[in-house]
């Protein structure tokens, strides 16, 4: 069997792999914002690339590479730059991200400094929620707020021809205890992908409506660390909607979206007889349509990556240092201005549904999903 490699990976601190951006122009107001006058107030922070599953639309089967610890930021760097980012930027909401954050050994610690400094900040994370069910009453006491947990298919073989790993009674056990360690409303968030686990969507959401949990269905991205992904053959929203039809009927769930990548709908059941909608609203399942309807304009994210490169779009072609800059001694303010630059230049879309068919002009980002952070 070949071994792929990782993506080559700089050392923190290669100005050259990942520099400064080109100054914003003078006079441009103080915090996150870009040139088509959108502002990121909301932070994702990857706190490691490592992941304890191999889930086919992020990771290759074998052999990517990890950073090297020292190339990882550190508890005490993380939580200085939550800090330049929530005082001095207007960094409303944080998120923590991997790779997989739960495999970071001091995670609690982490947790418990940013609330720390932070009392009101609402502090999530997203995770596989392999080990969650140790875990959740601990991040909870740590100040964590809520919690978002991937989940593909309720069958064991599905689950595993997925991720690759035999995981799914842990996954499940995971979820049930962050809720009950009160870290909801719990979201799950499963990639539908073609002839795996479509077919059994209605049935993943009856499941998640029965226990109280958002689910969200998200289109597949271009972010495989295999390159595997063609647009032909994801499934889109449109396809999402008409798989849920069958036993469900959606209507648009009127409180505001707030640049929030998944679209909500109100969910009831179909009265198999009538085909109308029967009875209460259900709750709500929410659709992320990240390819066909795209959400770019309304974007409020700014992304650093675990080895502490500022990421202004999810497809960013462009990453710049802010992890070296720090190391070589810079100031709070030179941070900030690094981190301002940097989201100067966000682009203004992703560009990858431009020819509706294989957007002859998107070209994928070199890094898998696991390394940058969803
Ligand atoms: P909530 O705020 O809890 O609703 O979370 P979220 O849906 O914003 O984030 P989550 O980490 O659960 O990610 C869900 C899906 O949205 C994943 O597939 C992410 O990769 C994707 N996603 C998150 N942020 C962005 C973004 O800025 N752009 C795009 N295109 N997709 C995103
Ligand atoms: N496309 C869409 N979503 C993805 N995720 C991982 N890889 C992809 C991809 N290629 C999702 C995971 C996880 C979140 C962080 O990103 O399901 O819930
Ligand atoms: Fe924002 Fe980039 Fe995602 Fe578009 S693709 S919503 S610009 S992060």
């Amino acid at each position: 069997m070949s071994v792929q490699l990782g993506m080559p990976v700089p050392a923190a601190g290669d100005a050259s792999a990942a520099g400064a951006p080109p100054p914003r122009p003078a006079g441009t107001p103080a915090g996150l914002w870009d040139r088509y006058g959108r502002r990121a107030t909301d932070m994702r922070l990857s706190l490691t690339d490592k992941c304890n599953l191999r889930c086919t639309y992020c990771m290759p089967a074998e052999g990517l590479e990890w950073l090297s610890k020292q190339a990882v930021m550190t508890a005490e760097e993380i939580v200085r730059i939550v800090r330049i980012g929530v005082d001095a930027l207007g960094v409303r909401e944080l998120r923590l991200t991997g790779g997989e954050p739960l495999v970071r050994a001091d995670l609690i610690e982490i947790i418990s400094a940013i609330r720390g400094e932070h009392p009101e900040l609402p502090i999530s994370m997203t995770t596989n929620g392999v080990g969650l069910d140790k875990k959740a009453a601990a991040l909870k006491a740590a100040g964590l707020t809520r919690i978002n947990v991937s989940l593909d298919s309720l069958h064991e073989e599905t689950f595993a021809k997925l991720t690759r790993r035999p995981f799914l009674d842990r996954v499940l056990a995971g979820v049930d205890a962050a809720w009950a360690a009160g870290l909801g409303p719990v979201k799950l968030n499963a990639v539908l992908m073609r002839g795996i686990n479509d077919a059994e969507s209605p049935d993943l959401l009856a499941w998640a409506l029965g226990r109280g949990y958002e689910l969200r269905f998200i289109e597949q991205m271009p972010l495989d660390a295999d390159h595997g992904w063609t647009r032909r053959n994801m499934i889109t929203a449109a396809e999402i909607r008409e798989l849920l039809s069958r036993d469900f009927v959606l209507s648009p769930d009127p409180r505001e979206r707030d640049g929030a990548p998944a679209e909500r709908f109100e969910v009831r059941r179909r009265d198999t007889l009538s085909q109308d909608a029967a009875g209460p609203v259900l709750g709500t399942v929410g659709i992320i349509a990240s390819v066909t309807e795209p959400f770019c304009a309304d974007c409020r994210r700014t992304r650093i990556t675990a080895e502490g490169k500022i990421m202004s779009c999810l497809f960013s072609r462009e990453e710049f240092d802010l992890l070296g800059l720090l190391r070589q001694g810079a100031s709070d303010a030179e941070l900030a201005e690094r981190w301002q630059d940097a989201m100067w230049v966000k682009p203004k879309a992703h560009g990858m549904d431009h020819t509706g068919l294989g957007a002859a002009d998107f070209v994928q980002p070199d890094r898998s999903m696991s390394a940058i952070g969803g």
